[in-house]
Parts: structure tokens; sequence; C-alpha cells
């Protein structure tokens, strides 16, 4: 069976984060190359996300995210966001992250935790440390794919530029949700507290912005085929 192109990311994303230690780097990069070619029209965005007018109405929410696919092993969606809109300094505790552009441009702001993340994540609340900045990345949709994993860069703002844009995104594991309750895998979100000189800051985490949040949209894009043999 000749799998649509949604299908087939989907496949080898399960089939990357099942794979052994030794086949997990080239699987991922496999998984680069086909979010590298994924476009709006694989998973058929509507036009409407594209307009500044729908993002213009009273009461939309200045996000809005599509799921396409979830299990404990990973989730696969699209985030879209308003004009001059940002998802908050956030992290993805002990997960991976492929961030693809669909339409529009967006500016990621990112952070590798200084410590041994495992150390700072055992402290009671609020969470408080060192993390070093990456340089502002600039995203659109010939942009090859934006990785983050559960070291390098696990602390990101994600923010539109010039209008509104959408990215697919992939986490593996995901976070806690109704579709996973046995994971205990919270976003928590930051601000940046202090520059410490250089690209070190400080970082505190924060209450979810009262600015943020976000509605949903059925997914429209073609039937994501299930391969129950690969996982
Ligand atoms: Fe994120």
């Amino acid at each position: 069976m000749v799998l649509n192109h949604i299908s087939t990311v989907l496949r080898q994303a399960r089939l990357t984060f099942t794979s052994s230690s030794e086949t997990f780097r080239s699987n991922l990069e496999i998984l680069k190359h086909l979010l590298d070619k994924t476009t709006a029209a694989d998973v058929n965005l509507h036009p409407q996300f594209m307009t500044e007018s729908l993002w213009m109405k009273p009461d939309k929410a200045p996000v809005t995210y599509i799921g396409i696919y979830e299990n404990e092993l990973l989730t696969m969606g699209i985030f879209i966001l308003s004009p001059d809109m940002k998802l908050p300094l956030h992290d993805h505790p002990q997960m991976y992250g492929l961030i693809k552009v669909l339409f529009g441009k967006i500016k990621v702001t990112s952070f590798t935790v200084s410590d041994d993340p495992s150390s700072i994540y055992s402290n009671d609340p609020p969470l408080n440390f060192k993390a070093e900045k990456h340089p502002d990345e600039f995203m659109e949709t010939v942009t090859t794919t934006c990785v983050l994993d559960p070291k390098q860069r696990n602390i990101h703002e994600i923010e539109s530029v010039e209008g509104p844009a959408a990215f697919l995104d992939i986490l593996s594991p995901p976070y806690c949700s109704r579709e996973n309750p046995n994971n205990t895998r919270k976003c928590t979100y930051f601000k940046v507290l202090e520059h410490l000189g250089g690209n070190v800051f400080r970082l505190n985490e924060i209450n979810p912005p009262n600015w943020y949040w976000n509605d949903t949209y059925l997914y429209e894009g073609p039937q994501v085929v299930q391969q129950k043999s690969l996982v």
C-alpha cells in the first residue's frame, strides 16, 4: 500500500522513537528529512488560518492546535499562531521535539539547561536555574526541521513573525494528557529572571501566562494510517 506523506512521517516517527540506541540517530535523520519535505498541503491546512481576518475575530483564541495523532509514544499536531503571538517559554522534560514550519515565519528562542536537568527537576518549585541561550533561529517553510532533545535546546519560545504562522510539531514521549493520564511529564513555563553574562541567563518558573490560550480545530488532512506492526 502506498502511504500518503503524513502517514509516512508518522510511520518513521514511530520507528524512530521505538529504535534501539544503535539505530536511533539514523532513524531520527530519516524522520528529519521527511519533515523537511512536509508542506501545508500534506496536512490539507485550511487557507483561513493564513488570513489575518480570522485572527481579528472577537473571541478567537490567539493560538490554534490541530491534533493529528497521539498515543503513549508520541504526539503529532499543528500549532498555528496569530500575528505577533508566541508560545511562552516552556520546557519538554526528558522529551524530543521536532518543528517544521508549514506556512509563515517563526522565531525560535531556545535554552539549554546548564546543569544536569535530572538534578534540577528534583528541586521544589518554583524551579530556578542557569541556562545557556542559543542564537535566535528564524524559520520559514524552506528551513530544515528544528530538533530539540532531552538536554539540548529543551526550553524554548516560539513566536510568529510578520503575520500568522503554522508549524508541525512532533513530541516524544508526550506530555501528560487526557489520552496519557499515566504520564507525569508536565509543561512548565518560565521567564528570564536575569542575564548572568555572555549567553548565560537565570530562568525562573512562572504560572501559565494569562495572555496565552488556544482553541482546537479538527484535523482535515489525509487519513493517518496506523501500522500497528511497527510498534
Ligand atoms: Fe515546545
